[in-house]
This record gives C-alpha cells, structure tokens and sequence, in this order.
C-alpha cells in the first residue's frame, strides 16, 4: 500500500472558529482534527497518478509487472475518460492492462480491490500483479457537512501471498436503493446530502454486514473475530458509533439465542429484542451504547486505524484504505497472525465487510517494510496548515474551475508537494495535462 495526502490542511478548531459554532462541534461532535483541502490544481486524476507513483518509487515496481489497474472515485472530471487511463501514463510501454474505474460513491475503491483480487484469482490470471487504486476529494457546500470534507488517495498492489490477505469466505454484501447522498448536479462538483438519512443508511448496513460476517466466520463476539476493524470514516463520531453498533449486535445475537448478556453488554438488554427499526435513531439506546466502559478496548482495536483520516478527512473512496494503511503503519510486524475486520460503504447504497489478515508476505513484501513505506505520523507532520479563509479561497478556485476548459488551473504549484502530479492545463477540447513537481 501507498498513499497520497495533500500538503495543506484546516485545523477543525479554527473551523469552527471560523463558521461560528459552538467549540467542539467538529472537533468533538463529528471527531475531527483537520481537514485535508486541493485548489483546482489538483483533481481525482492527479491526486490518482500521485498515489500510484508512490506505489511505484517506493517498492521499486517494474510496469510491465502489473497486467491489472483499477480505480475507485467519485470525483469524476470526465463522464467517459476513465482514470485508469490516466494513469496509464506511468506504466510506459506496457498497454497489456486490464481495468477500468469502478463508481459507487465511497465504494468504488472497495470494489477495485474485490475485482482485482478476483482476478488474480481467476483462470484470466496471468500471474503478474493487480493495482487497485482508490482517491477522492471530498467537498461539500457551506453548512453542516463541509467539515465532514477531505482528499486522499490509497494505492494497493494486489497478488498471492500478501503480507496482508483477505480472508476466505469472510465476506458480507449489504445494497440498497436509497438516495442518501448523491451528486445530481452537472455544474457542481458538491453533492446532495441527506445527512440524517446517510447515518441510518450506513449503521444499518453495519448491522447487516456485521451480522452476516460473524455467521460466516461462526464467531460470537467482536474480539473472537477480530483484533482489529477498520471503518469507512466520513467522521471519526460515525465510526466511534459504529463499534458499539458492533457491540449491540454482539447483544442482540447473544440475547436471540438465550444466552446471559456478558458484561459490560448487560446494559443493553431493554434493547437486545426490539425490532431492528426500533433500534435505529433511538435516542435511549444510543445513550446506553456511548455509556458503555468500552474506551480502553476501542483503543486497542480502532485506536491504531484513526490517525491518518482523523487528520485528512474523509476521503471517500479511499478512506477504509487509508485506515487499513495507518493500521499497518501503527502496527508493522505485530498485526503477523492478527484478525482485521473491513467495513466499507458507499451512499446509494452498498457495503461491504471482510476481514484480512496478518502473514509473512514474499516476493520482498511484508509488513515491516510496508510499514516503513507508510510513515503515517512522519507524513501528516510534515503539512502545513492553512487557514479557513485560505480553505474557502481554494473551493472559490475550484468552484470557478469546475467544468471550464481552455483555462490554466489558478492555484499556486508551491501547494503541490515535491513528487506528486498536479493539473497543467484544460485545453479548449477539455482534455487534460498532468505534470510532476520536481
Ligand atoms: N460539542 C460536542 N458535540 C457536539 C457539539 C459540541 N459543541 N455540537 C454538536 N455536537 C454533536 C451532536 O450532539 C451530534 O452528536 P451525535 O452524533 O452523538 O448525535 C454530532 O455533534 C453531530 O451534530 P448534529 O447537529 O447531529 O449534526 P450536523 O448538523 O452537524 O451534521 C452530519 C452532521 C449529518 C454528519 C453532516 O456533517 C453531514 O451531512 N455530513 C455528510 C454526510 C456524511 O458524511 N454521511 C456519512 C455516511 S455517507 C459518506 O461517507 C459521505
């Protein structure tokens, strides 16, 4: 795995300064610390082309070892020309490449990565690796959800034995029809939110997804299954929440088959028999699950996954990615023989969980040099903050790009970080120019 993270963020705190909230709202209420932001020269493909060179620099990947690339983003800048075509331009001679890029809001990359291992698994399997790239940049119209954006991209080289794995048979698919957050506009890259619903459309899809894994894994508790989960992280709060909707599932299951709830679950027998709608939006329930002593145990499990989106953002497509990534560069070596849960969603809606796990890895891989690679504290250190007015200037930019051809982007190169792509130029016919900083 290798990432890329833009080089200015917005401090939550000042955020909230800025839009005039009470203190905590974003910092506390929603779980942030700083918002990772692009102007117009940055978009999903160089933000796609800055995580793939990574990939390649810092394994040292020959291109013609790569015989499947897949995208997964929602920040589209083409209606036709894919990102993964884009991204073509740094496998050199090698045109042997399958793959396309996946939509579905923050799932495309989930998906990248299921299509690409399904590959390799399959008798179209040439034996040379799959790439799996995810990357987003997530903006949002003043208001409420603004603080909830971010940008990021992950890229995930995908083979046989892999120091991390996918586990077998561990995986569960929940998909709906449901508009919770979706980008009808043409003229605007901002979506429709429907906020409330989202939170209700995504805890239920823990639910079902959570429920379906641990039936396959014929596990009973969360710890029986996993040491580890990650989540996709629109908000640090929604994953927060989403553990303990673990939990209360562990309740419910424990209490469908008549056996005593094991502490400190016990408090939430009044709600381990309603009907699941009942338990959606609940207002004693949600007070039960946050009173929970369950902080020292979320730390050990979630703890470890939370740095790297709690300071960029969400990322969309590539957020559960990211948290899989600053996973491994917490742990390294340590997660050999460890169980990883994966909850990925997209609005729409469809989610995943599967659960991945820690090995020895080959071919030069393994989690001690991926962990290396990563550098998570290293890299988000390494930033420069910004302030909420140099934020809003950057979306004005982006806003007076959006769907404009025959223009040079108008934000500064010096934002670019040294070895990362960045838009050139949309020429009058709208097709698009990417170079690299230094
Ligand atoms: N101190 C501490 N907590 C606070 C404060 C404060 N000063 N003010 C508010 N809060 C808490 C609220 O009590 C609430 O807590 P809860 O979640 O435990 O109920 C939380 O902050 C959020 O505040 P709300 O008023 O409920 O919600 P808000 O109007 O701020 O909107 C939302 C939050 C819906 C997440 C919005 O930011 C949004 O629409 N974001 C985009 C959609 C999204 O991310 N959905 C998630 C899945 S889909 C996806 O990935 C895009």
């Amino acid at each position: 795995m290798e990432y890329y993270i833009p080089s200015r963020y917005v401090s939550q705190a000042a955020l909230e300064a800025a839009d005039g909230v009470s203190p905590g709202k974003y910092t506390v209420g929603l779980g942030q610390d700083r918002m990772a932001f692009v102007d117009d020269r940055e978009d999903a493909n160089s933000i796609a082309l800055s995580a793939l060179q990574r990939l390649l620099d810092s394994y040292g990947l020959d291109p013609a070892s790569i015989g499947r690339l897949e995208v997964g983003t929602e920040s589209l800048v083409d209606k036709s020309k894919s990102t993964k075509t884009t991204l073509m331009a740094l496998l050199g001679k090698n045109a042997s490449v399958e793959g396309a890029t996946v939509l579905n809001a923050c799932y495309g990359g989930t998906a990248a990565v299921l299509n690409s291992a399904a590959w390799v698994e399959s008798s179209e399997w040439d034996g040379r690796y799959a790439v799996a790239v995810a990357g987003d940049i997530a903006v949002y119209e003043a208001g409420p959800a603004r603080p909830t954006g971010g940008a990021g991209a992950v890229a995930m080289l995908i083979g046989p034995r892999a120091p991390l794995a996918l586990v077998p048979r561990s995986r569960t698919t929940h998909a709906t029809d449901v508009y919770d957050f979706y980008k009808p506009a043409m003229n605007s890259e901002y979506p429709a939110v429907d906020g409330k619903l989202s939170q209700v459309s995504y805890l239920s899809a823990v639910d079902a997804c959570y429920s379906g894994t641990m039936a396959r894994l014929g596990a009973a508790r969360l710890r029986d299954a996993f040491d580890h989960v990650a989540f996709h992280s629109p908000y640090n709060k929604l994953v927060q929440q989403s553990y303990r909707r673990m939990l209360f599932n562990d309740a419910v299951r424990a209490k469908a088959c008549g056996a005593p709830l094991p502490p400190p679950l016990e408090a939430l027998a009044p709600f381990a028999a309603l009907p699941h709608a009942a338990t959606m939006g609940n207002k004693d329930l949600d007070k039960a699950l946050a009173a929970l002593p369950v902080g020292a145990e979320y730390a050990d499990v979630v703890g470890p996954t939370e740095a790297l989106s709690r300071g960029i953002g969400n990322s969309y497509t590539a957020a559960l990615w990211a948290n899989v990534a600053c996973l491994v560069a917490s742990k390294g070596g340590e997660l050999r023989g460890k169980r990883v849960g994966a909850f990925s969603y997209g609005s729409g809606a469809i989610a995943t969980m599967m659960a991945l796990r820690g090995g020895e890895g080959d071919g030069g891989f393994s989690l001690e040099r991926m962990a290396a690679a990563l550098d998570v504290k290293k890299r988000l250190a390494a930033r420069t903050e910004a302030s909420p007015a140099e934020l809003l200037h950057a979306l004005k930019l982006r806003e007076d790009a959006y769907g404009r051809a025959g223009r040079a982007p108008a934000g500064a190169v010096e934002h670019v970080p040294a070895g990362a792509w960045f838009l050139k130029e949309v020429a009058a016919d709208g097709s698009r120019k990417y170079a690299r900083k230094g």
